[in-house]
């Protein structure tokens, strides 16, 4: 795949199977991420990789977060928030570790630069033939998530990109209108 019908078309793909990616596609994957445009070289990045039985312990962390958040949840909530990351065969967790005494870069900066890693991963794998899907949901920004995952003060959990072979079609690209979104000042 050349490298703009890749920019052009990189979709997200929800229905995830196995097998996880093989470890030459996840190297693909970070050396893609870690190009990321990155003010100052702070390399504001981290990633943590589930499969296997991490996948069962993030879910748990769900499920006690859900617990936290109402310790009278009842069985099926929490086995729902248990089962979320059983969608695809790996997770990865995209986190900002963001350095607050850097006049600068502020913050706003390394999370973008977080964020273009997470794209960046998106991109690999899509160009590698695998799905992904981007995800956050209310677990990213919960406090019980956070600490479990070892999440400084300041650091973001940008993305949890659900990474698999494809499960089903792509749904076909939207079509805008560039125009709508561009200003000139010629
Ligand atoms: C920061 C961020 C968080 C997102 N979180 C979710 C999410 O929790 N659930 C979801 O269904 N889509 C989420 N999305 C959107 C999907 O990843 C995806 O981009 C969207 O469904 C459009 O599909 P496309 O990427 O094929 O255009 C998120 C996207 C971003 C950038």
């Amino acid at each position: 795949m050349d490298a703009m019908t890749l920019l052009h078309e990189r979709s997200s793909m929800g229905k995830l199977m196995g097998p996880p990616p093989t470890s030459e596609q996840r190297e693909a994957m970070y050396c893609a991420a870690l190009r990321a445009p990155d003010h100052k070289e702070l390399r504001p990045w981290r990633f943590i990789e589930f499969s296997g039985e991490g996948l069962d312990r993030l879910g748990e962390l769900f499920a006690e977060a859900e617990f936290r958040e109402d310790p009278h949840a009842e069985d099926v909530v929490l086995d729902a928030a248990r089962k979320k990351p059983k969608r695809a065969p790996m997770i990865i967790a995209v986190i900002a570790k963001v350095t607050a005494d850097e006049p600068k870069v502020p913050r706003v900066e390394q999370v973008i630069s977080a964020g273009c890693a997470a794209h960046g991963i998106l991109l690999a794998a899509h160009a590698q033939g695998l799905g992904a899907m981007w995800r956050t949901g209310k677990y990213a920004f919960d406090p019980t998530v956070r600490k479990g995952l070892g999440l400084g003060e300041e650091d973001e959990l940008v993305a949890f990109l659900y990474l698999g072979q494809l499960g089903g079609r792509h749904r076909p690209l939207p079509e805008h209108d560039i125009d709508d979104f561009v200003e000139r000042w010629d």
